[in-house]
């Protein structure tokens, strides 16, 4: 059953227009890699900006969400997947939302009532926001027309699910902005209160009990695997202002639902990759090793593997992510070299590739018709990629094990360098040697894993910069061109971003940057004019700051991560992915745009930076002037 489909023609006969995925690759938007969202590339009609299709939309949008790449492997996470949306833009509202969802899940997936349960927004009131009382009763209401007593209750970890079958949870679980809860979300976010629905696979204690949530009460939120979040209707009504919580010009409606998880729910089946939604793709790597998945519990994990990251390159390839050494492209690479790594676990010697791709393509190209398109070149770069890793892959492996033994089990000797060289010689990705040395039983803390993928990414990096030669891809944070001159003014962007924030105020945001080998342009928010002393003190600190010669380097983490550490920069759209911190100076130490401080910035971006502060050079401002109301510009040169 195609249950994309019935969603679309559902919402369609709705007078919803129906409007074609956005690309994975985000257009216009340099602060994220991916897009991890259906309602990502609707923030702006959100905000109120018209949406030339009108004020009902709906799709079923490409995912991407490389924070969950370690994740794949038990039965419910991939890293791509299909997130179906419907928007009311400043048209209709709860009442219709939840009638229309509870139509589709009970009639058109044919969801037995008895197996779902709700959640709604609790109310806070020092953020003076309401109880969601409204959806709660809705829901009860179209419950009780399946004559099911539906009761509503407030979530409790002390007491578990109290006989209730719509919770009403804090903001910590039902409100939903892109920065997440109302204290995390910038002057000017949208957001607003959200109702989840779930479905109930049914008790198994025995899971329940073995899982990381034994202590407490199972409950709708927990996560054994009982229940499933088959989707989420926010009520996009708030935008958080300096005096609290103000209405938006329009109330909207944002409903992202997982199109697998619903395709789980509809078929009753608790393991991802068990469903229809990968019949073609699990067939095609039964026939090339031979093994039937599910079998054999041994032979589950690299099963799924393959098939989350091969489905997922063929999209990424298929949006411009050719397999590559930076950006996107890495994590294309870090994909097919993993899966290619699992198939030769599952006993497949040859190039598998062309076969899986095609597998894929052909399960998706009707929705997804720019697969056809690009069916080609999206397979000849699979294999070449294969070939590649598969021409080290066997000699890697037992120099690895030659290596483990002479180190003798100490992973300290595990430099960044050591792990650096492994890549180059062999292609093994970091998390593919982390794999690795834990199929050999070694006990890693998260904390040894994060230190030496740090060190791994320094050297990385380094390397890079060193070894730059022309364009193999488009640079992010308004870089044109890859010259080391280039590279050396971002990251004086960087140290004048965090300079201005010191001298000007807290208020100063980046508004835009723009950057050619003769000169730096930055945009930011500032009311007036600087004056020259103002000016002479940016410019003196920033020289001391480049002759302190401050360490470059940058670490991966999540968004949360990034804010815990104070990171400036764009937070956008960024969630459910790792985003990559440079810090100028100690990694450990707080920011401070003080040359005597061991940290002067720490800012979130794609790279590249030079890895020293003395190679950038003496830095001179040449201009400040008005670009627009209540932004300024600063032309800047280095010599
Ligand atoms: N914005 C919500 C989500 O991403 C619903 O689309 O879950």
């Amino acid at each position: 059953m195609d249950y994309r489909k019935k969603y679309l023609d559902f919402f369609a006969a709705k007078q919803h227009a129906i409007v074609a995925s956005a690309s994975l690759i985000p257009e216009n938007d340099p602060t994220t890699l991916f897009t991890g969202s259906g309602m990502q590339p609707m923030v702006p009609y959100l905000l109120g900006a018209r949406h030339p299709a009108g004020i009902r939309i709906a799709n079923s949008q490409k995912c991407f969400r490389s924070g969950d790449i370690e994740e794949v492997g038990d039965n419910r996470h991939t890293t791509f997947f299909e997130m179906l949306g419907n928007w009311s833009l400043g048209d209709y509202f709860k009442t219709e939302q939840i009638a229309w969802m509870w139509e589709f899940l009970t009639r058109e997936v044919n969801l037995d009532p008895a197996r779902l349960y709700f959640t709604c927004f609790r109310g806070n009131e020092e953020l003076e926001i309401p109880r969601d009382t409204e959806s709660a009763e809705l829901w009860q209401k179209l419950f009780s027309e399946k004559n099911i007593v539906a009761k509503i209750v407030d979530f409790s970890d002390q007491i578990g699910m109290q006989g209730g079958r719509i919770f009403y949870y804090s903001e910590k679980k039902n409100w939903w902005s892109r920065s997440g809860v109302p204290a995390n979300m910038p002057i000017g976010e949208p957001g607003g209160p959200d109702t989840e629905m779930f479905y109930d696979f049914g008790e198994d204690l025995e899971l329940h009990e073995k899982s990381d949530w034994a202590a407490e009460h199972c409950h709708v939120n927990c996560d054994c695997g009982r229940f499933v979040e088959i989707g989420n209707n926010v009520f996009m009504q708030y935008v958080k202002t300096e005096h609290g919580f103000e209405q938006l010009p329009q109330k909207n409606v944002d409903f992202g639902g997982g199109l697998e998880r619903i395709t789980m729910a509809a078929e009753n089946q608790q393991d991802i990759f068990s469903t229809e939604l990968f019949r073609e793709l699990r067939q095609s790597i039964e026939t090339l090793s031979g093994k039937t998945y599910g079998e054999r519990a041994a032979e589950t994990y690299a099963f799924r593997v393959v098939m989350d990251h091969m489905r997922a390159a063929t999209f990424l390839i298929c949006d411009g992510a050719i397999p590559s050494n930076k950006d996107q492209g890495y994590f294309t690479r870090r994909l097919i070299r993993r899966a290619v790594r699992m198939g030769h676990k599952l006993g497949i010697e040859n190039n598998f590739s062309e076969a899986v791709s095609r597998a894929v393509i052909s399960a998706y190209v009707a929705a997804y018709p720019e697969l056809k398109i690009k069916e080609e070149q999206i397979v000849s770069d699979f294999v070449k990629e294969e070939n590649k890793f598969r021409a080290t892959l066997e000699k890697g492996l037992k120099v690895f094990e030659k290596q483990i033994d002479e180190i003798n089990s100490d992973l300290n000797k595990m430099t960044g360098q050591w792990l650096f060289d492994f890549y180059q010689n062999f292609g093994f990705p970091f998390e593919l040697i982390i794999e690795e040395l834990k199929s050999r039983n070694f006990k890693l803390s998260d904390d040894q894993i994060s230190k030496m993928s740090g060190d791994f990414s320094s050297v990385f990096e380094e390397h890079k910069n060193l070894s730059r030669v022309g364009a193999e891809n488009k640079f992010k944070g308004g870089l044109g061109d890859h010259s080391d001159i280039s590279v050396r003014y971002h990251t004086a962007t960087h140290l004048l971003h965090a300079t201005l924030k010191k001298v000007l105020g807290e208020h100063v945001e980046q508004k835009g940057s723009n950057i050619t080998p003769e000169r730096m342009r930055f945009d930011f928010s500032h009311n007036e004019k600087m004056t020259s002393e103002q000016i002479a003190e940016v410019e003196q600190l920033i020289n001391a700051a480049i002759a302190r010669d401050y360490p470059v380097s940058f670490e991966e983490m999540t968004v949360d991560e990034a804010r815990a550490k104070k990171a400036i920069g764009l937070f956008g759209d960024k969630y459910g992915e790792k985003v990559k911190v440079y810090t100028v100076g100690d990694r450990e130490a707080p920011a401070e745009a003080d040359p005597t401080a061991p940290t002067y910035s720490r800012e979130i971006c794609g790279g590249p930076h030079v890895t020293h502060t003395a190679l950038i050079g003496a830095f001179k401002i040449i201009k400040e002037e008005a670009v627009s109301a209540g932004v300024r510009r600063i032309k800047a040169v280095i010599e």
